[in-house]
């Protein structure tokens, strides 16, 4: 079987790993290094155990790159907020699948508002459970760890996810992006990008040693050497 319909790897830094009072500059050396959208987490210590920021740091960050702003919201009742993220100048949002009591509506109202959706499905969800709201997705975001903090370790069957998610878009002859979360770095890069997985978000694996520039270059380097051996292998 060969990738059909894949998309060429992205690396998408995720600034929960980033020093917060150097934002900008954090994200110009992640840019630098090669990430090519710009992943913010929004917790609202309710759906995960964590707190993090809302709309106005989008504001802010909105005006320091032109990347695109993927905003993965880990919140509750995420529909009250999309207008403020869309005013805040996000251009990407994902909910996720578990917090969305009418995911249709949801989705349809990201579209309205002028952004890109995508949805995220916990990793003990399972990806048959999207098949009706495929057509109208931008991208699918499997986690690979459980949401609510970086430098988590990779949980290996997410892989089995991305695999299927793959067939399942070939399939369908959809062309919905594979975004992939929690655990991505030098360790596990190679393997997320051959099962599938093509918007790389990393957060620790980038700023955590301080030296964003050059740990998403390197990172986005791996990314790519596998994506040439699993196109080779598929050939
Ligand atoms: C976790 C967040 C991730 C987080 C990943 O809930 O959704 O985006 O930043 O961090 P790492 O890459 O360190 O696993
Ligand atoms: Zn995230």
């Amino acid at each position: 079987m060969g990738i059909v319909t894949a998309f060429p790897v992205e690396l998408v830094p995720s600034i929960l790993s980033a020093d917060f009072a150097r934002l900008a500059d954090e994200v110009h050396a992640a840019e630098r290094g090669g990430g090519t959208a710009i992943h913010v987490d929004v917790m609202d210590g309710h759906f995960v155990p964590n707190i993090t920021l809302g709309p106005p740091v989008v504001q802010s960050l909105r005006k320091h790159t032109k990347l695109p702003l993927d905003c993965h919201l880990m919140i509750e009742n995420p529909d009250n907020f999309i207008p403020a993220f869309a005013e805040a100048g996000a251009n990407w949002i994902s909910v996720h699948y578990e917090a969305c009591r009418h995911l249709h509506r949801t989705i349809q109202l990201i579209g309205q508002h002028g952004m890109e959706p995508g949805v995220v499905l916990n990793p003990a969800t399972p990806i048959d459970l999207l098949i009706p709201v495929l057509p109208m997705l931008h991208h699918v975001l499997i986690m690979s760890v459980n949401p609510g903090f970086g430098g988590q370790e990779f949980i290996p069957y997410s892989l089995q996810k991305l695999r299927d998610l793959r067939a399942l878009r070939n399939q369908m002859g959809l062309r919905f992006r594979i975004e992939v979360d929690g655990g991505v770095g030098h360790d596990t890069i190679a393997e997320v990008v051959a099962a599938g997985g093509e918007l790389l978000v990393a957060g620790s694996a980038v700023f955590a040693q301080g030296n964003a520039e050059q740990d998403a270059r390197r990172l986005l380097d791996a990314a790519r050497t596998a994506e040439h051996s699993a196109r080779e292998l598929h050939a």
